[in-house]
C-alpha cells in the first residue's frame, strides 16, 4: 500500500488529477463527503487529505509515504524528507512586499510581518539587515496598512491581494512550486513502488 498525503484544496485537486493520470486512481475521491481518507485496494493506494502546511509532517513521520508540499513549507520547516520532483504547479513567489513607495534606508530596525519566520530571518541575515520579526498566521497584507510592520514576507501568486491593498512586491526571495516529497525510510523499503510512481508522475508532467 502506498499512502499519499494530499493538500486539501485547489493544489490537491490538481495533484490528484496528475496522480490519477499516472495510474493511481481512487474513485472514492470523487464522492462528495467529508471523509479524510480514500482507498483503492485494487492498486494499493490510499490518499489522506491534509492541511497544506501539515503534509510534510505526515511524510516526515512516515504516516504517509509520499506527499505534495509547497516549496515554501519545505524551506520554512526543513522537514527531513526527500524531494523527488518539481510538479511545476502551485507556482508563486516568496517576496518582500510593502507600500509601493517604500525604500529601506536602513536607519532603523526593519519590522517584518510574516507567516514564514525562518525564510524571512534567513533572507535578511544574508542581507546583513537587522529586523524585528512579527509572526502572524494570515492576512499578512494588513500589517503594513495599519502600521504593525514596515514590510511583509509573503507568497505572491497573482499579485491581486497586494494591489487591492495598495502594496507592491519589493524584492523576490525565491520562486515557489509544489514538490513531490517522500519519507526517507519508505523510499528505501518501498523503493520499487515509489520509484515507479515518481517516474509515472514525471511521464504525465512531460506529456
Ligand atoms: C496567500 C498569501 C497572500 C495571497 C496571495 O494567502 O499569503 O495573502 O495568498 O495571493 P495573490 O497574489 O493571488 O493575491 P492565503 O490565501 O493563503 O490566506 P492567508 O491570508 O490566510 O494567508
Amino acid at each position: 500500500m502506498i499512502n499519499v498525503a494530499l493538500p486539501k484544496g485547489r493544489l490537491g485537486d490538481k495533484a490528484y488529477a496528475v496522480l490519477e493520470r499516472a495510474g493511481y486512481p481512487c474513485p472514492a475521491m470523487k464522492e462528495d463527503n467529508r471523509k479524510l481518507t480514500f482507498e483503492n485496494p485494487e492498486i494499493g493506494v490510499r490518499y489522506f487529505l491534509v492541511r497544506p502546511s501539515d503534509v510534510a509532517v505526515y511524510v516526515e513521520r512516515g504516516a504517509a509515504d509520499i506527499g505534495i508540499a509547497g516549496k515554501d513549507i519545505l524551506l520554512e520547516y526543513r522537514p527531513d524528507v526527500y524531494e523527488l520532483l518539481d510538479l511545476r504547479m502551485g507556482k508563486c513567489r516568496m517576496c518582500v512586499a510593502g507600500p509601493k513607495d517604500f525604500r529601506d534606508d536602513r536607519s532603523s530596525t526593519l519590522r517584518v510581518a510574516t507567516k514564514f519566520p525562518n525564510i524571512a530571518r534567513t533572507y535578511y541575515s544574508a542581507c546583513s539587515r537587522e529586523i524585528e520579526l512579527i509572526h502572524l498566521n494570515g492576512s499578512i497584507e494588513l500589517a503594513p496598512l495599519v502600521g504593525l510592520s514596515d514590510v511583509i514576507v509573503d507568497i505572491v501568486e497573482t499579485g491581486k491581494t497586494l494591489i487591492e491593498n495598495g502594496l507592491a512586491p519589493l524584492e523576490e526571495i525565491v520562486p515557489i512550486s509544489a514538490r513531490l516529497i517522500a519519507n526517507k525510510s519508505s523510499y528505501k523499503f518501498k523503493a520499487d513502488a515509489l520509484r515507479t510512481l515518481r517516474a509515472n508522475v514525471e511521464g504525465v508532467l512531460n506529456s
